[in-house]
């Protein structure tokens, strides 16, 4: 276990060993949390390095999910709800079908007033202080969609439209998310860098080894825009969970 700032490091054997500490962690905290009040609530991320965390999660019979409110960070804007690549839908699949939970808070990409939907989901996160967020880091360092080239994130709102990344809009066709760069949108919707620094408890999963330039920069280089995902290194109860493919250049 290392520390960068204030953020925790844990380095694992692989995404099983992550996905699993992760559930583990995030039951444990959950208990503690319904110990002292009457419902708790998540703020989820979507991604690849979610998925095996998300299944183990989701198994778990020891957390009251009847008590759990669902909300997520972020999804592609003017997207189709029952779009396969869309948030919802792998949240729905991966998450919401799986338990009963108390409520799940959808960002709607399809919104014809996509400012008005960054209002309206503001204003049900204000209602609620966030327990735990689950975040991944993307290639180029953002978290949520919240993009280096966007360089101030001093956002007073906490939920904002935000231009992607072609780097960002690439990595999804790789990913076989969508078949061309032209499918993929243009613009999402994204919590932003203070409100996803405002909840209780951070726990970011990266592994694999195309992780591993980008946890580098993300760790040993300067607190900056330049890699958003360095602002975890401020936050007190953050940790990051790496596998060893993503650690090996650290
Ligand atoms: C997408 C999402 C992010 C996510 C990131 C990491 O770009 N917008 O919220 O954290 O991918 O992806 P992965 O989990 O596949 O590494």
């Amino acid at each position: 276990m290392l520390t960068m700032n204030y953020l925790t490091v844990q380095i694992h054997k692989d995404n099983n060993a992550v996905s699993a500490e992760a559930a583990r962690i995030t039951q444990n905290y959950l208990i503690e949390v319904l110990h002292k009040k009457d419902e708790a609530t998540i703020l989820l991320a979507t991604g690849d390095s979610q998925i095996k965390f998300l299944e183990i999660l989701t198994n778990s019979r020891e957390i009251d999910w009847s008590r759990i409110n669902f909300f997520h960070l972020d999804e592609y804007l003017d997207i189709d709800r029952e779009h396969p690549a869309s948030f919802r839908t792998y949240l729905y699949e991966k998450v919401e079908k799986r338990i009963k939970a108390k409520s799940f808070h959808y960002l709607s990409g399809g919104s014809s007033e996509p400012l008005k939907e960054c209002e309206r989901y503001s204003k049900l996160l204000k209602r609620k202080q966030v327990d735990i967020c689950f975040l991944g880091i993307g290639a180029n360092g953002h978290l949520a969609f919240n993009e280096p080239q966007i360089k101030n994130f001093n956002d007073f709102d906490l939920v904002k439209i935000t231009e992607l990344d072609l780097n960002t809009r690439w990595s999804q066709v790789y990913q076989n998310h969508f078949e061309s760069i032209d499918e993929v949108p243009k613009y999402a919707l994204t919590v932003t860098i203070p409100m996803i620094l405002s909840v209780n408890k951070i726990l970011c999963l990266a592994t694999g080894k195309n992780k591993a330039k980008i946890t580098k920069i993300m760790l040993q280089e300067n607190i900056s825009s330049h890699c958003p995902s360095s602002f975890l290194r401020e936050h007190s109860n953050a940790v990051l969970l790496l596998d060893r493919d993503s650690a090996s250049l650290l």
